[in-house]
């Protein structure tokens, strides 16, 4: 009946991203450095306690959960947990972005479990770009996942493409006429300075939502639209097709006065903002107090008070979270 999710700003959180492991087969040069550690075990929430903290935001007004990681399908019973979320009352959408290299296998339980769309990252259609972007990835892999979950129900899948210059910046037309060819969504992503990374320079490999418009606009007919998924892309209809183009721009066209979510990392720290790190231990009182919903739904709305207004990223200067993406949660 009341909606006790909403911060200082007068914003309404009815969307959590909750991350599932930070583990990952992948090692996506935007994401992870190359030699990576990972949490121990001990540190990570177990699926009963991801599966209880899902309840205490759907009992707070919270209507979307999406699912991320890492990569989330490499959660060993990664089904069992989706499927107690999905059973939520109070949710409305269960949704799920992954890497799509499980879904040749998964995609048709993922449906089974409840899982309503799946957003899946394809950053390039040349096999040995590809593998030089995730570092270890096989396309082939990737593509036949998304067909598997094409033909598996959702829906809707979109893909995500972070667009980096000089990798993978002259595909913007072929990705988007990839995904027209399947009547989905495409959605462009500006890389996001998470972590430091050796081996990448992020203010070289910018390039902007606008200049991707640009060169999409010599080949295809973008007709501005309001609709939304609930998430921070702008979207246009492609002239003549049933497909979309996004745009997330979080230099070029800050999105955070809008923000409606927050993230639960894997170790059960609530992040109000991508960007900053301002955060609340759920671990810490889930593991204090077990079962006790009501406690664990009172650090939540405590947690309101501390949402920042905004990211503060500056691509020109060294990252000032150190935290990468697979530990925040993509
Ligand atoms: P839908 O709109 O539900 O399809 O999802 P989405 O676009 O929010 O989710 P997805 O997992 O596909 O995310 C795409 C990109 O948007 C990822 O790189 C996310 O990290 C980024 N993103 C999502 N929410 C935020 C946010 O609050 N701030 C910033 N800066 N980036 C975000
Ligand atoms: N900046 C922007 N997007 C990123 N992703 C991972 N790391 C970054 C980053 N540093 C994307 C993935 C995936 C989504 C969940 O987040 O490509 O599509
Ligand atoms: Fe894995 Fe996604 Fe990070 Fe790539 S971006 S390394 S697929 S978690």
């Amino acid at each position: 009946p009341h909606a006790p999710l909403i911060d200082r700003f007068g914003r309404h959180v009815t969307y959590v991203r909750l991350s599932v492991t930070d583990r990952c087969d992948l090692r996506c040069v935007y994401c992870m450095s190359e030699d990576m550690t990972f949490l121990p075990r001990a540190q990570v929430l177990t699926l009963e306690e991801l599966a209880f903290v899902a309840r205490a935001f759907t009992e707070l007004g919270v209507t979307k959960i999406r699912v991320t990681g890492g990569e989330p399908l490499v959660r060993r019973n990664v089904l069992w947990l989706l499927g107690e979320i999905g059973r939520l009352p109070a949710l409305h959408e269960l949704v799920l972005t992954t890497n799509g290299t499980q879904l040749e296998q998964m995609a048709r339980p993922l449906r089974a479990a409840g899982v309503k769309r799946i957003n899946i990252s394809l950053d390039s259609l040349d096999p040995a770009r590809f593998r030089r972007i995730t570092r270890v990835g096989e396309l082939a892999k990737v593509l036949r996942g998304i067909e598997a979950a094409l033909a598996a129900g959702f829906e809707r899948v979109k893909l995500n493409a972070v667009i980096l210059k000089n990798r993978n910046h002259d595909e913007v037309c072929d990705l988007v006429a990839f995904a027209v060819r399947r009547g989905i969504d495409i959605s462009f992503i500006e890389e996001m300075p998470l972590g430091v990374i050796g081996d990448h320079d992020r203010a070289e490999a910018y390039y902007s939502s606008d200049q991707i418009k640009h060169d999409l606009e010599a080949r295809y007919d973008l007709i501005p639209t309001t609709e939304s998924t609930g998430g921070p892309a702008r979207y246009y209809r492609i002239g003549g097709t049933g497909s979309r183009v996004g745009f997330i721009s979080p230099h070029s066209h800050n999105f955070c006065g809008s923000c409606n979510r927050v993230r639960v990392t894997t170790e059960g720290r609530l992040l109000l903002c991508l960007g900053q790190e301002h955060s609340a231990d759920l671990r810490a009182v889930v593991r204090a107090h077990p079962g006790d919903i009501e406690r664990l739904k009172h650090a939540i709305v405590a947690s309101m008070a501390i949402k920042p207004k905004g990211h503060d990223f500056n691509l020109g200067a060294r990252p000032v979270i150190l935290r990468h993406m697979n530990v925040t949660g993509g």
